[in-house]
Order: C-alpha cells, then structure tokens, then sequence
C-alpha cells in the first residue's frame, strides 16, 4: 500500500527545510507485492546500485538499430532518493551526445516544470522508457520498449519512489499497461505497484502545441496536492 502520513507534510507546517520532504521513502514498504519482495535499499547504497545498472545497460545489445546508431546510453539522472520521478519516452539527439536525458529544448521546459512546481532538477529523478537513441527519435517499436523494461523496473525498485509523471503517452501506456488516449489518462491518479502515477503532456509536444501547458500546470497542480507540497499560484513558463 502507498504510505500516506508520514513525511509529507508541507514545509511551512513541518518546519523542515522543503528538501527533506522531497526525499523518497519506500512506496509500498509492508506491503505483499512481490515486486517489492527484496528489502529497500539503505539510501546511502542506492546511487552506488543506480551506477552499476548503468554500467549493465551501457553494455546491452538486444534492440540491433538503436545499439547500431546510438553514441551512448542514456540510463538516468537526479537524486536517487527521490520521492517523485518524471518518466520520458527516449533520449534524443541531445541526449545520446551528453547521456544524460532530457537536456535539449524538451528537457530545458522540464526544467521550467519542475522549478514552477518548487522544486529542483536534482531533487527528483528523470528517466525514460528507452535507455538509447532511436534511430530518428522515432518512436520506440513494442520490442524495444518490452527489451528495456527490465531496466526501468530495476531503476524503480532501487529508488522506491512515491510518485512517477508520465511524460506523454509513449511513457503512460507502457507504465500503465494501456493503450487508452491522453485523454483518459491525464486528470487522475494512478497506481503502479503502491507508486502513484500521474500522467502528463509530453515537453516536446508542449514546445509545439503551447496552449496545452495550461493543462499541464493542472496536471502538476494534482501532483503536488497528492505529494502533500505547496502548490504555487502561478504557473511558470
Ligand atoms: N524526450 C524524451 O522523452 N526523453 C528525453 O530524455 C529527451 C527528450
Ligand atoms: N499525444 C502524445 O502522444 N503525447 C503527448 O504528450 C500529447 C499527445
């Protein structure tokens, strides 16, 4: 089961410096899914597990076109504590050069996103779907994103994190396991093994259709309320 009280309240209530309540606690601790049947990790040995997933993923070689044409792997960054992850698609141009996702135009409104909602890049933990580039940014083929998932799951089950965004469909059907439209996937919450789950726009398609960001600060608004933080009045650009 998701926790619920504990280290959640606000930090203007709390008194704790607002970073503390970003910190990630385990999601589903106690709970019989077993897909949380090994012990959380001890926080301090998390960043140490995440480095050496990444060193396995640098190594794959199961989708031939992406291992053919990409410069680097893309695994994951940000804090590996983190209560709240933001789930992307796959790494791009930008992305496959520096390994590091979301750092070109998408990855610079992420930043917006995350600082309108008070926080920081590397209070949370961003991660994709796909860890390489695919050939063209197109999108990942059902079998590359079923070749990846082994990665993600592991990612996820290291950082126990309270809350994922999903950013886009691409992200939202393969973690939710659905094929239904943005539509129906947006204004909720969902559940993933005790995580909840809220689903977004993607900051790609919000650089190309830019009245939808009004949709995404609600979105952002319903995650915050959920993760019990400040919600700030205005909306960032
Ligand atoms: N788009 C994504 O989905 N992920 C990235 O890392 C960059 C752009
Ligand atoms: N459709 C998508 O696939 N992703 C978005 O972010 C918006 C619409």
């Amino acid at each position: 089961m998701a926790s619920t009280g504990p280290k959640q309240s606000p930090a203007s209530s709390s008194g704790q410096p607002q970073q503390l309540s970003l910190l990630g606690s385990p999601a589903a601790a106690g709970s019989d899914d077993p897909f949380w049947q090994e012990p959380p990790l001890p926080p301090e040995q998390r960043q140490q597990a995440l480095d050496e997933l990444a060193a396995e993923i640098a190594r794959c070689t199961r989708c031939p076109e992406p291992v053919a044409t990409r410069t680097q792997t893309v695994p994951g960054v940000g804090n590996p504590n983190a209560r709240l992850c933001f789930l992307g698609e796959a790494p791009g141009a930008d992305e496959d050069r520096l390994g590091e996702p979301f750092v070109g135009r998408a990855g610079q409104l992420l930043n917006r996103i995350i600082q309108a909602c008070g926080m920081r890049r590397e209070d949370v933990y961003i991660f994709n779907v796909l860890k390489c580039r695919p050939p063209g940014n197109r999108t990942p083929t059902e079998v590359e994103a079923a070749n990846c998932w082994p990665f993600l799951l592991r990612q996820i089950q290291i950082i126990r994190p309270e809350f994922i965004c999903c950013l886009g469909a691409v992200a939202a059907r393969r973690l939710l396991n659905t094929k239904a439209p943005m539509g129906r996937l947006r204004g909720q919450v969902h559940d993933f093994h005790g995580i909840k789950v809220v689903v977004t726009y993607h900051p790609a398609y919000l650089l190309r259709n830019p009245s939808a960001k009004r949709q995404t600060w609600e979105d952002m608004k319903l995650l915050l309320r959920e993760m019990g933080l400040p919600v700030p009045q205005q909306e960032g650009n």
